[in-house]
């Protein structure tokens, strides 16, 4: 995480907030931040990546910290200071005072007091939101074992914190939407690139590291997630690892990939083809995939439930799919049935913020569905200004759905089989943008990146004569 502060006042006004909510009158809430994840065989750690719900709070990403609550005394930090030995290899730590004056805590103390903090709060309630690595590697923050503390964590205090804590982050603040937007350039700066860049030729790994190395000059310190890059029949596998494959002229690739920037995720899909332009075929699919997202993203306002625009880009999918000659008989009761999530077999899209899927995008006391053609839905819950969510409806053509004997005989008269099977290398196609909702509609942080097939075939054709 680069080091970009948010403003005292905010992150002061967010402790406040979720100080009310968690209403917690004798005890205390502990949020880890988490710690460093050794990488075996090496002297090395993985990656760090604060838990959101710490950094949310303190504005700070330490491992090894712990930002604590307790009704009585307020906010308090505890976090390690490193030793000499330590910072040959490592960074130096952060001086307990500067730590002070970016968060705004006030009372900072080395982790090594903690033990003796919670010591002094025997017979209270504990929670703990953020990392629960504290529980079961309590050495790791500097506490011999929770048994000799002879302190018990209240398991159902600790799911109310952080439930109402995630409801709390939902709508973003000033200061989040900003490093947002400055995600999301990063992120259309990159897929900008790569769609102008690629060549039929090159390789999936050769395009990652191009639109990579776009969000690393933007600004952003690392992706927000595994960058998937499919050409082909690839760009049906949902969440696929680019490879050496190389792209073919003809063929459409699938580009999802989000730069991170202060933590907060961007989340953007982009196809396009590997040659100058879309075939007709493929074309009637991204217009109908376009056409899907352009209702979604009108539909998304206050209000709205995320659910019912998830059902409506269904049916749209399905009504397309029929009159593309793929889905046979009525849009309704394909969708009512699930058969089109035979080629739409994920949900619209998810929150986003502090980690590509964020939040907990169900409402208290709702659960995920299991059907077929909802239990991926990640967002269900009504829409309000501040709240960051992706739109991403897809078609893809899937061996392993579309070829799985149960699932032919379940929709043998839904869908044209002999179709189907001439177009199981078709791959997919995935457009995703990032959408906050204002007072009364919504804003595409991603807009400024070409959507409409025109504008994708005029980035090709500029990178192909360029
Ligand atoms: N990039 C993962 C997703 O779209 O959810
Ligand atoms: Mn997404
Ligand atoms: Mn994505």
């Amino acid at each position: 995480m680069t080091a970009v502060p948010h403003p005292v006042s905010r992150l002061r006004e967010r402790r406040e907030r979720a100080a009310r909510a968690w209403n917690v009158h004798r005890g205390v809430v502990l949020a880890p931040a988490g710690l460093p994840v050794p990488i075996v065989g090496t002297d090395l750690f993985h990656d760090f990546h604060a838990h959101a719900e710490h950094y949310y709070l303190s504005g700070l990403a330490h491992p090894g910290a712990v930002l604590a609550f307790d009704p009585a005394e307020g906010w308090l930090l505890f976090t390690p200071q490193i030793s000499i030995e330590e910072q040959v290899w490592t960074n130096a730590s952060e001086p307990l005072e500067s730590q002070k004056e970016r968060s705004g805590v006030d009372r900072v103390y080395e982790i090594s007091e903690l033990r003796s903090w919670l010591e002094r709060h025997r017979g209270d309630a504990v929670a703990v939101v953020g990392n629960h690595d504290l529980l079961h590697n309590p050495a790791g923050y500097g506490i011999e074992s929770w048994d000799a503390l002879e302190l018990d964590v209240d398991e159902e205090l600790s799911e109310h914190c952080s439930n109402v804590l995630s409801e709390s982050r939902r709508a973003k603040d000033d200061a989040e939407i900003q490093a947002m937007r400055a995600a999301a350039d990063a992120s259309v700066a990159g897929h900008f690139l790569g769609i102008r860049h690629v060549r039929p030729g090159m390789t999936e790994r050769q395009l990652q590291i191009e639109i990579e190395a776009e969000f690393f000059r933007n600004g952003s310190p690392r992706t927000a997630y595994g960058s998937i890059v499919g050409g082909g029949p690839n760009g049906a596998v949902l969440h696929f690892a680019p490879s050496s494959r190389h792209f073919a002229d003809g063929e459409i690739i699938l580009v999802d990939a989000g730069a991170e920037i202060d933590g907060y995720a961007s989340d953007v899909s982009r196809t396009f083809p590997a040659g100058r332009s879309f075939t007709p075929h493929q074309a009637d699919m991204y217009d109908l995939v376009l056409a899907t997202q352009q209702r979604a993203i009108d539909n998304a306002r206050p209000g709205v439930e995320y659910k019912d625009l998830h059902l409506r880009a269904a049916l749209d999918i399905a009504t397309g799919l029929r009159d593309l000659g793929i889905l046979r008989g009525d849009p309704e009761a394909l969708v009512d049935s699930d058969a089109h999530a035979l080629f739409f077999p994920h949900g619209l899209g998810h929150m986003l913020g502090l980690a590509t899927h964020d939040a907990g995008g169900c409402l208290a006391g709702r659960e995920p569905s299991d059907r077929f053609g909802l239990k991926y839905l990640r967002a269900d819950l009504p829409l309000q200004p501040g709240y960051v969510l992706t739109i991403e409806p897809g078609i893809y053509f899937i061996r392993a759905l579309l070829t799985d004997p149960e699932r032919r005989e379940k929709y043998r008269d839904a869908v044209n089989w002999e179709r189907v099977d001439s177009m199981l290398d078709f791959g997919g196609i995935r457009i995703e943008d990032d959408v906050l909702i204002t007072e009364d509609g919504a804003e595409l942080l991603s807009g400024a990146l070409p959507r409409d097939r025109a504008g994708i075939e005029e980035l090709r054709r500029e990178g192909l004569e360029s």
